[in-house]
């Protein structure tokens, strides 16, 4: 897999296909397999901001609803804060892929001072999942909700730290561009949120699927390669919808520095990840591309003066093709 080899973040990498943050990166054995299984580095699953106040004893936001406190205590009791650096110490004896912890946060609160722990427990990076859901307050409340945990937690550690972002944003482009200005060492593009539906008969909110569709994959095209080719100075993971080889490969043309993979593993088991990185390897062969940059970025819209435009003449020639057939 020689000609796979990459950095991120200032990591080396083997494989720019890296296993996303979730169930599969919660014990260290486990992780072994994916990286013998082929997995470039990990995400580990992420650790609540909630569960850090809980242990601070600073959840005055949930007082108001004592079912989601107590849903909060019950996970965290299963999944406690001390078993999270634990996590990332046995993981680092056990492993050589690079660790990348994770935690899950809505806002910046004192919580902020536990990446330190995560630092001397050994990650070798953090990748904050930043989950806002703007439900009232203005875009550039969001943008500056963002902006004040990356700095926060930036202060705190010297580790390389990654914001991975959902896609639910006024102006993505100027969000990240203000991220990596203060500090984020590279974006993952996107996380899939809880997918809320609706049950009719018991007139009831339920939720959706967990795992994303190959379907899901084009709006991360749409953005890695957008945001690539706006901002070719920060580092993108791709993630949501990549369930093949294809997939990956089209990541890293519209620019992504990494791949990151989840549902496909889920639903297919470890061994799609090294289909994935020979066939990649195969592909490249074909093409005569001795290494990722041969081909990296290759359909970013970095050519085009105005990524908006194209997408509506884009728009255009995708309906007429079908309104006039
Ligand atoms: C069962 C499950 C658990 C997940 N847990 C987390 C998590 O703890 N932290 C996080 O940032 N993302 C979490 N995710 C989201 C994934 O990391 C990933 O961003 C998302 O599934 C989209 O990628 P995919 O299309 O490859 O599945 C989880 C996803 C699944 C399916």
């Amino acid at each position: 897999m020689n000609k796979l080899k990459t950095t991120f973040a200032g990591l080396k990498l083997k494989s720019p296909i890296i296993v996303s943050s979730s169930g599969l990166t919660n014990n260290p054995q486990r992780i072994l397999n994916l990286e013998k299984a082929g997995a470039g580095a990990v995400v580990l699953k992420s650790l609540f901001e909630e569960q850090i106040s809980l242990l601070m004893n600073q959840y005055s936001q949930y007082n108001e609803y004592p079912e989601a406190l107590d849903y909060i205590r019950s996970y965290s009791e299963t999944w406690t804060v001390n078993e999270y650096t634990k996590l990332i110490k046995e993981t680092k004896e056990l492993c050589t892929i690079p660790v990348i912890a994770s935690i899950h946060c809505i806002s910046n609160g004192s919580w902020t001072s536990y990446a330190q722990q995560i630092e001397q427990a050994g990650a070798d990076a953090l990748e904050l999942n930043i989950s806002i859901l703007n439900t009232s307050r203005d875009a550039v409340d969001v943008e500056k909700a963002h902006i004040e945990i990356v700095r926060s937690v930036k202060s705190q550690v010297s580790i390389p730290v990654i914001v991975k972002i959902g896609t639910n944003h006024a102006n993505l482009v100027s969000l990240v561009d203000k991220l990596a200005g203060c500090g984020a060492d590279a974006v993952t593009l996107f996380n899939r949120f809880y997918q809320p539906d609706i049950n009719i008969q018991k007139l009831s909110f339920t939720a959706g699927n967990v795992f994303s569709k190959p379907e899901d994959l084009s709006n991360t095209i749409r953005w890695t390669a957008i945001v690539s080719g706006v901002l070719p100075q920060v580092e993108i993971s791709a993630s949501t919808g990549v369930h093949d080889w294809e997939a990956a490969v089209k990541m890293l043309l519209a620019g992504a520095q990494t791949v990151q993979i989840c549902s496909a593993i889920y639903e297919q088991g470890d061994g799609i990840l090294y289909e994935i990185e020979t066939c990649i390897e195969e592909w490249m062969n074909q093409h005569s591309f001795h290494n990722l940059e041969d081909f990296r970025g290759r359909l970013n819209y970095k050519n085009i003066a105005n990524p908006a435009m194209f997408e509506r003449t884009q728009f255009m020639k995708y309906f007429a093709s079908r309104e006039n057939a």
